[in-house]
C-alpha cells in the first residue's frame, strides 16, 4: 500500500561491512572474495545485499499469498517473508551504473524500532550520531556537536591560526571576537577569499535568513554581526536572501503571504546588525525570483534528484518543491543574478564568500558542484557553530521552541527569567560540591553564551578560570549573563527602531546606480 520504491546501489565492500555489517547479508553470508556489493533497500524496511533481480516498488506487486516467521536465535532478529503473486512482468528496479558516494545511514534504511537504530540513538556519546542538517540539529553526545568530526564529514576545513593571521594582514584588522574565539571554526576556500583581498580582485559576500517568525533569536544574529563585520573590512557588497518560499513549502502551515510579511520585519533586524545601506542589496525570494530564475533554471538542469536526494536525504513522501529549492539558495552565490551589481556579463571572475552556520553546508556543496560547472568560481564559506538551546547543548536555539530561545524582541524581565529558570548549568548540584569541584564549562550554557557576547576577553578569561575552580557559582555566572544580553538586545531593538521604511525601501532595490558604482570601484 505504501508503494514503496525498491532502490539499489553498489558499494565498495568494505564501505557497505562499515556502515551495515551483519544486517545486509542473510544466512549463506557473502564470500570474501566479493569487493563489490549490490545493495537493495526498501527505506524504513529493509537493506540487503543480493545479485538477484527486485521489482520496481512494494506497488507493482499484486497480492501477498503467505507470510512465514523464522526466529533467528544467533542475529536475534525475526526475519519475515512474505510471498507473492504476480510478480511476473513487474517492471524491475534498475542498478544505477555509478557506485553511490554516500551511504544511507542505519536511520534511513531501518524502522526505528529496530535494535541497531535504538542502540545507536541511545548511545549517543558517538559524534557520528550527530545530526546537523538545515533543519535539524540534535546532537548525540551531552557535550553538544563534535565539531572536528563534522569537518571530515562534510568535506570542509578547520580554520587555522595562519589563515586568520593571513586574514588580518590582507583586511589589516584584528579578527573579530567569533574568529578569534574559533566560535567561527570551519572553511571552504577562505585562502581565495584572502588572496582576492590581497590582490584587490572583486569579492562579494552572500548571506540569507528564512524568514519562519516575525522575530529572530540571538542565534540568527550571530551570522549576520559577522558578515556585518566582514563588510567593513573587506569593503564589498552583500547580498542577503530571505527565504519566504523555502519556509512555506517546508513550514508550519502559514499562509504564504505571512512569510513574506515576516521577511520585511526579519529585513529591519538585520539591518540593525551594522549593514552599510549604501553596500547593502536585501530581497525576498518571491520579489526578486524573476532575477534569480534563469540562474535557478541552469542549476536544477545540472544537478540530479539523486544528487539532492544524497544531500539532503529528500524521500518519496517529500513535496517537489522541496527538491526544487536548493537550486534557489544556490543561486545567489552566482554572480549573474545581480546584474544590477555586476553587470549581465562580469568580465573579471567574481567570488563570492558565505558565512552562516554549519547546518547551511548542504546547500553549498551541491553549489559548489554546479558553479564550477557553470564557469563560475566556486563560492567559498565561512562556518560558526551554534548557539544552544536554553535547555542544553543538544540542540540548537530553535525559532520553533521560543522556550529555547532569547529572542530580539524580548524585554530585560523576559530575558533574566529565561536565564534564570531554563539555562543549563554546568555547575554542581550543590553549592559546597560546585566550590570543591568548579563547573563544567562545556556543558555550561551560560558560559557558553557568553563566549560569543561577552567581548571583553580578559572577563570572559576571569569567569572560566573562576567557574571552573569553583570560586564562581552558577547564579553569578547567570546573572552576569542575563545582563550582557539584556545590553545586547537592548542595543539591538535601539538600532532596529532607527531602520525606517525609507532604509528599506533602499536596500531591497536592486537597481542602485550606487551598488554598481562600488562593484566597479572594486574590480578596476
Ligand atoms: P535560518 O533562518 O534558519 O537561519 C539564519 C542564519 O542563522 C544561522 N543559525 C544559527 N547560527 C548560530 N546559532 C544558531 N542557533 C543558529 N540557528 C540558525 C543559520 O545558519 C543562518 O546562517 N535557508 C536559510 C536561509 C538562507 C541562507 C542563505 C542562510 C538563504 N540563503 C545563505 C545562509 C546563507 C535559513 O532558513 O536560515
Amino acid at each position: 500500500m505504501e508503494n514503496l520504491p525498491v532502490r539499489i546501489f553498489l558499494v565498495d565492500r568494505k564501505a557497505a561491512d562499515q556502515a551495515y555489517g551483519d544486517i545486509m547479508l542473510d544466512e549463506s553470508g557473502i564470500p570474501t572474495s566479493v569487493s563489490q556489493l549490490r545493495l537493495v533497500y526498501l527505506a524504513k524496511w529493509a537493506i540487503m545485499a543480493s545479485p538477484a533481480p527486485f521489482a520496481a516498488s512494494t506497488g507493482v506487486l499484486k497480492s501477498l499469498k503467505e507470510l512465514s516467521f523464522k526466529w533467528n536465535e544467533e542475529k536475534s532478529s525475526l526475519e519475515v517473508t512474505i510471498a507473492v503473486d504476480g510478480t511476473d512482468d513487474v517492471p524491475l528496479a534498475e542498478t544505477p551504473e555509478l557506485p553511490i558516494t554516500q551511504l544511507p545511514s542505519l536511520r534511513d534504511i531501518l524502522p526505528e524500532s529496530c535494535p541497531e537504530v535504538m542502540e545507536n540513538a541511545s548511545a549517543g556519546a558517538d559524534a557520528d550520531d550527530d545530526v546537523v542538517t538545515p533543519w535539524k540539529v540534535a546532537a548525540g553526545g551531552s557535550k553538544g556537536v563534535d565539531y572536528d568530526k563534522l569537518v571530515t564529514k562534510f568535506g570542509c576545513s578547520k580554520l587555522t591560526p595562519a589563515l586568520v593571521e593571513r586574514f588580518e594582514k590582507a583586511t589589516g584588522h584584528r579578527a573579530h571576537h567569533f574568529i578569534r574565539r574559533g566560535l567561527f571554526f570551519a572553511h571552504r576556500d577562505m585562502e581565495a577569499v584572502c588572496e582576492a583581498k590581497e590582490k584587490g580582485k572583486p569579492l562579494y559576500l552572500y548571506t540569507g535568513r528564512g524568514p519562519s517568525s516575525e522575530a529572530l533569536h540571538v542565534g540568527h544574529l550571530i551570522p549576520f554581526i559577522i558578515n556585518a563585520w566582514l563588510q567593513k573590512v573587506l569593503d564589498v557588497p552583500i547580498v542577503i536572501q530571505l527565504t519566504d518560499d523555502e519556509k512555506f513549502i517546508f513550514g508550519q502551515n502559514k499562509p504564504l503571504e505571512e512569510y513574506h510579511r515576516c521577511a520585511y520585519e526579519n529585513a529591519r533586524d538585520i539591518m540593525a546588525c551594522g549593514f552599510d545601506p549604501e553596500k547593502t542589496f536585501i530581497f525576498t525570494n518571491l520579489d526578486y525570483i524573476g532575477q534569480l530564475y534563469p540562474t535557478v533554471l541552469e542549476i536544477q538542469k545540472r544537478a540530479t534528484f539523486s544528487q539532492v536526494r544524497g544531500i539532503f536525504g529528500f524521500d518519496d513522501s517529500c513535496n517537489i518543491g522541496k527538491v526544487a529549492f536548493p537550486a534557489v539558495q544556490a543561486s545567489p552565490a552566482l554572480p549573474c543574478c545581480f546584474p544590477g551589481i555586476f553587470g549581465s556579463r562580469p568580465a573579471d571572475p567574481v567570488r563570492c564568500l558565505i558565512p552562516c552556520a554549519i547546518d547551511q553546508d548542504p546547500y553549498f556543496r551541491m553549489t559548489r558542484d554546479v558553479a564550477s560547472r557553470m564557469g563560475f568560481l566556486k563560492p567559498s564559506n565561512l562556518y560558526c557553530k551554534f548557539i544552544p538551546a536554553l535547555q542544553g547543548a543538544q540542540t540548537k536555539m530553535s525559532g520553533s521552541a521560543m522556550s529555547s530561545a532569547i529572542a530580539v524582541t524580548d524585554d530585560q524581565q523576559t530575558i533574566r527569567n529565561k536565564v534564570m529558570k531554563f539555562a543549563f548549568s554546568g555547575g554542581r548540584d550543590t553549592a559546597e560540591e560546585q566550590r570543591l569541584h568548579g563547573a563544567n564549562l562545556e556543558l555550561d550554557v551560560s558560559y557558553q553564551y557568553l563566549t560569543f557576547f561577552l567581548e571583553d576577553d580578559e572577563e570572559l578569561e576571569q569567569i572560566a578560570s573562576k567557574y571552573s575552580s569553583g570560586q564562581m557559582l552558577t547564579g553569578e555566572v547567570k546573572e552576569r549573563l542575563a545582563q550582557v544580553l539584556g545590553n545586547v538586545i537592548s542595543e539591538h531593538q535601539r538600532l532596529r527602531s532607527q531602520v525606517t521604511s525609507e532604509v528599506l525601501k533602499k536596500v531591497m532595490n536592486p537597481d542602485r546606480p550606487v551598488l554598481r558604482a562600488r562593484y566597479k570601484q572594486l574590480s578596476q
